[in-house]
């Protein structure tokens, strides 16, 4: 983030205390924060999640790796699911489910979410899947995505969610790395008003991923798919409602891998486990969004082939009880006021969504959602990205009416669970400030040196102790988890991002320091664009950096070098564009590609990222002083201005 802009979030002067009403029957009362470390985390143990064996120590912390809860046993999809039907609140909705579709409309009880588990867990032990199988699951926001996760995880076997919108490939690359044996996948999606061919890029990706053996498909649109006899089955046409009793995991099971872009071409695939992944989930949904199982309508508007759907739309609100809210389409299909009028009918009272959500509806206009009855909102939610403080105010006064309390939630992929966050009913919060580490956390942030900054200064964060649903490394490749986030600095985890502290204690997340761009509150590192563009035969060179976007908040730009002969089209551009679409996935589409005889180099022969960053900001650039030719900067200058000028 330029220094600037830096200035001027800190410079912000609003001030949004809590209600005495909202603060007199908040989950988190002040003393919260008086807790130590143990004995918040020993509560939380004890409070969120059954046991069926009980813990018998809380933590052992051998850097850079953590356990939690050690001796303890329970499963996962009975503490979401069974345990709720046992309590007696099997009439409870778990999940009211909105197609895209009109009319399409689904409503799951507790006890019907069990049903539905109970018949896919079935359905995959006649596939052969047992404790510890790898199961990859590629599937759009319906129910059943959600309940292959809970099958899963009561048979005890570790899965792997790979988000719809990613390329066969992608998919390939996961299922390949996990060792997968089994897919769940679907005939197809909707997304505005087409259908998307899952199965059709399951079958391309499984071609290259011979290890998967079976497949388990969900009927969705009902369109004809190929199913390959002895491999694909129906997901109506296998499973039973006979007994499938939930298997007892041990605190440190594998429960599932998470993939994310690094620094590298290759993703990255984040292990979490049992106890300490679900408690940390269930415990910050609890306080953070204030949830009265009885009585609230949850909805956090994520895609469930992010973490944010692992911990904030599964296992999260489902431990905790939670009435969701599910919905498969986008916001602006096929009217703008689609989420609004959802919101309005389900009577929903928590919205947890990503600023580049807000700013499209920014973008709109507040008369869509004007239109709807928001009244039953009590407290909004905001991750993924820093938020604009325009954004926010807009997030406050537009759809929380200016009475709901917002919390900006600061987490990650590895973290499993919200670090820093305001706590409704205590923090008074500042539109663009995560505000506070969250009780039991212990963040700082660091200069270069590796030495604590105070009020007023700025850096890097950091994780000083470990936090129960933290990572438990990287699969299979524990170099790199060392590499990644625990070189920088002895004996602490780094996080990746930029951050500032202001006089009152609070925090400013400023965005990644490193090569990983955030695209719609996305992530998507440099080095995957930049393979997927050279792997295109007309290619000879790329190098991508990433410009800021008032929508999406970084956009994807690009110098591509073409080999020789090769013209540097509009044609071109866009045949480029699909290339990394059909490598990665149409979110990793560069904005813009600008096509340059040379990029810049060192005369060493690196590429000089930070002057293509600056090219891309269109800021004025620093020491140019080392590279081997400095006329091909001005050349790239004036091709950027062009495109620039064209996107326009
Ligand atoms: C990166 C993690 C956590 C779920 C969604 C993204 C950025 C996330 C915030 C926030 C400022 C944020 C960070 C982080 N980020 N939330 N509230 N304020 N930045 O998960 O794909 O693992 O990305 O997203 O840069 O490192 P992810």
């Amino acid at each position: 983030m330029p220094d600037q802009a830096i200035d001027t979030l800190l410079s912000e002067e609003r001030r949004y205390p809590p209600s005495p009403a909202f603060a007199a029957q908040a989950n988190a009362q002040p003393e919260i924060y008086d807790l130590s470390f143990e004995e918040f985390w020993e509560q939380e143990g004890r409070e969120r999640v059954t046991w069926f064996e009980p813990f018998t120590e809380l933590y052992r912390w051998e850097r850079p790796y953590a356990q939690w809860y050690l001796g303890g046993k329970l499963n996962v999809a009975y503490n979401c699911v069974d345990r709720h039907v046992e309590a007696g609140n099997g009439d409870r909705v778990a999940f009211h489910w909105e197609g895209e579709p009109a009319d399409d409309r689904r409503t799951l009880t507790y006890a019907d979410l069990q049903a539905e588990v109970v018949r896919c867990a079935n359905a995959l032990k006649e596939l052969g899947v047992g404790k510890g199988t790898a199961v990859g699951i590629y599937m759009g926001m319906v129910p059943e995505a959600p309940i292959a996760m809970l099958a899963c995880a009561r048979l005890g076997a570790p899965h792997t969610v790979v988000f719809g919108g990613f390329s066969a490939d992608s998919l390939s690359d996961r299922l390949n790395d996990m060792g997968c044996t089994v897919l769940i996948t679907q005939d197809e999606a909707w997304r505005r008003g087409a259908p998307v061919p899952l199965k059709r890029t399951a079958d391309e990706a499984l071609a290259l991923s011979p290890g998967v053996t079976k497949t388990l498909v969900l009927r969705r649109t009902g369109n004809d798919v190929p199913m390959t006899e002895g491999r694909d089955h129906w997901w109506h046409e296998t499973g039973s409602e006979a007994d499938c009793p939930c298997e007892p995991m041990d605190a440190e099971d594998l429960l599932y891998l998470l993939y994310t872009s690094g620094t590298t071409a290759k993703p990255k695939g984040i292990a979490h486990t049992t106890a300490g992944y679900l408690v940390g989930a269930a415990s910050t949904h609890h306080y953070i969004f204030d949830l009265k199982p009885e009585t609230d309508v949850y909805w956090c508007a994520a895609d469930v082939g992010w973490v944010t759907g692992h911990s904030y739309i599964v296992y999260g609100p489902l431990c905790n009880g939670a009435t969701s809210v599910m919905y498969e389409g986008t916001p602006d299909y096929p009217d703008k006021d689609r989420w609004w009028e959802i919101a309005e009918r389900y009577g929903a009272t928590i919205l947890y969504t990503a600023p580049t959500a807000i700013r499209a509806h920014m973008k709109w206009g507040p008369e869509h959602a004007a239109k709807h009855d928001l009244a039953s909102l009590r407290l909004l939610g905001s991750v993924g990205e820093p938020i604009n403080p325009e954004a926010w105010v807009w997030y406050h006064e537009h759809i929380g009416g200016e009475r709901c309390p917002i919390v900006d939630t600061w987490w990650q992929t590895e973290t499993g669970m919200i670090l820093i966050t305001p706590l409704p009913g205590i923090t008074t919060t500042k539109p663009g400030s995560a505000t506070r580490p969250f009780p039991g956390v212990d963040a700082a942030i660091f200069n270069e040196q590796g030495e604590e900054v105070g009020p007023g200064g700025g850096g890097y964060l950091v994780l000083r102790k470990p936090w129960p649903a933290m990572l438990r490394g990287i699969y299979g490749d524990d170099a790199r988890y060392k590499e990644t986030y625990w070189s920088k600095y002895d004996d602490v985890y780094f996080a990746g991002d930029g951050a500032r502290i202001d006089a009152d204690g609070d925090y400013w997340l400023l965005g990644r320091v490193d090569d990983v761009m955030n695209v719609s509150g996305h992530r998507i590192s440099t080095i995957e664009v930049e393979s997927a563009l050279v792997d295109h035969h007309d290619v000879a060179e790329a190098a991508v950096a990433a410009r800021a976007d008032a929508l999406t908040g970084q956009a994807i730009v690009a110098f591509v070098t073409l080999k020789g002969g090769v013209d540097g089209s509009v044609e071109k551009l866009e045949e480029l564009r699909s290339h990394v679409a059909a490598k990665i996935g149409p979110i990793a589409k560069p904005a813009n590609i600008v096509f340059a005889p040379e990029l810049p180099k060192t005369r060493s022969g690196k590429i000089m990222r930070r002057l293509l960053r600056d090219i891309a900001e269109n800021k004025p650039l620093g020491d140019t002083t080392t590279l081997a030719d400095p006329s091909v900067v001005d050349e790239l200058r004036l091709r950027g201005a062009d495109e620039a000028a064209k996107d326009d």
